[in-house]
């Protein structure tokens, strides 16, 4: 595996490995509802070390890497208002020596009161990133573009790095990270496990769909939309962003069937909280002293919670939550979780 990765060019900002840890009382939480629940674990990526962590920096490795070796000075990224991508790109170009401009989109009709200021966009501004907003209704291209052309004329040189930093760059660190995962199973003797997580804009399935491929062997890797309502054409981005990756590595052409994406825990749209994602990411915190995010861990989580209420998956499959980051999310989203415990 370490031949397949070594030939391209890596920045090394991630503290690696992330931990992974089993969710015992989690699981006797849910016991106690009178369900049958498989072994539960979870891996760590929020605590990949880069300006409070998250899945972005296992693909900015990756994508610092490569625009390290064009002779990029300054990184253009965008994203939603909240964007952890856009945190965690910034905080790498910052580290690399880089100027970060994050053009940033006004798109989530979320009203709470700290969304355009708290969370992230704090966080941005703490580390000095330009970011220029890009108003509802307006087209981010044109601001993207703009950003590019206005570097490059000041004899700047632009790296742009798309949203999410998916493409199949970003996306060789997830198809490295499922080695990380599938070893670790491997190491407590566990055959048959499954890893959930929140996909977006699809990089970090894409990643571990193409790492399984290259592997040949481990857990199947089950998506959780928390994007688009679109969801097959979000199914047929993610596959070919997986297929473009296994081909950079060498590996095996991803089947359609690798690509197994959840819907029915987006709500009312990107960004919107829903009430499943308020339980969830209250039980988890209660349980395990884990926090997770509003947009995309706590949707996330509310899938792998009705999968097991609902016995959608086996007891016998161990279910591994890969937990991405976002926890300033929570900030910008304080409101909703005011009210206590919802039962
Ligand atoms: C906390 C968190 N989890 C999950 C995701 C989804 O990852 P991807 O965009 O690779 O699908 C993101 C992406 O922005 C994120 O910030």
């Amino acid at each position: 595996m370490l031949d397949a990765f070594a030939r391209f060019p890596r920045a090394p900002l991630a503290h690696l490995p992330t931990p992974f840890s089993e969710m015992k009382r989690l699981r006797a939480a849910l016991q106690a509802e009178g369900h049958l629940v498989p072994r539960l674990f979870i891996k760590r990526d929020d605590c990949t070390g880069l300006a409070d962590g998250g899945n972005k920096t296992r693909k900015l490795e990756f994508l610092i890497g490569e625009a390290l070796a064009q002779g990029a000075d300054t990184i253009v990224t965008t994203g939603a208002l909240q964007s952890n991508h856009a945190r965690q790109t910034a905080a790498a170009a910052i580290t690399a020596g880089i100027r970060p401009v994050l053009v940033l989109l006004d798109m989530v009709p979320y009203q709470g009161r700290a969304y355009r200021h708290s969370g992230n966009l704090l966080l941005d501004d703490i580390m000095g990133a330009e970011v220029r907003i890009v108003p509802q209704g307006a087209n981010p291209a044109v601001f993207i573009k703009g950003a590019i052309d206005e570097i490059s004329a000041a004899d700047g040189k632009p790296f742009f790095v798309p949203t999410g930093g998916s493409n199949a760059t970003g996306s060789l660190g997830y198809a490295a990270a499922y080695f990380e995962i599938a070893d670790a199973l491997d190491a407590l003797g566990i055959a048959n496990a499954r890893i959930i997580h929140g996909s977006s804009s699809g990089g970090t399935q894409a990643g571990l769909v193409a790492g399984a491929a290259l592997r040949g062997r481990g857990p199947a890797v089950h998506g959780i939309n928390v994007y688009r309502g679109d969801h097959a054409a979000m199914k047929a981005g993610i596959l070919s962003l997986a297929r473009a990756t296994a081909e950079a590595l060498g590996a095996p052409s991803p089947a359609d069937e690798a690509v197994i994406l959840e819907e029915g825990f987006l709500g009312r749209g990107y960004g919107m909280p829903t009430a499943a994602m308020i339980e969830a990411v209250e039980l988890i915190a209660r349980n395990e002293g884990i926090l997770l995010d509003p947009v995309y861990t706590g949707k996330a989580m509310a899938g792998l919670l009705a999968l097991i209420r609902t016995r959608s998956t086996p007891p016998e499959e161990a279910l591994v939550f890969l937990h991405t980051g976002g926890m300033p999310g929570l900030f910008a989203y304080e409101e909703e979780f005011t009210g206590n415990a919802k039962g």
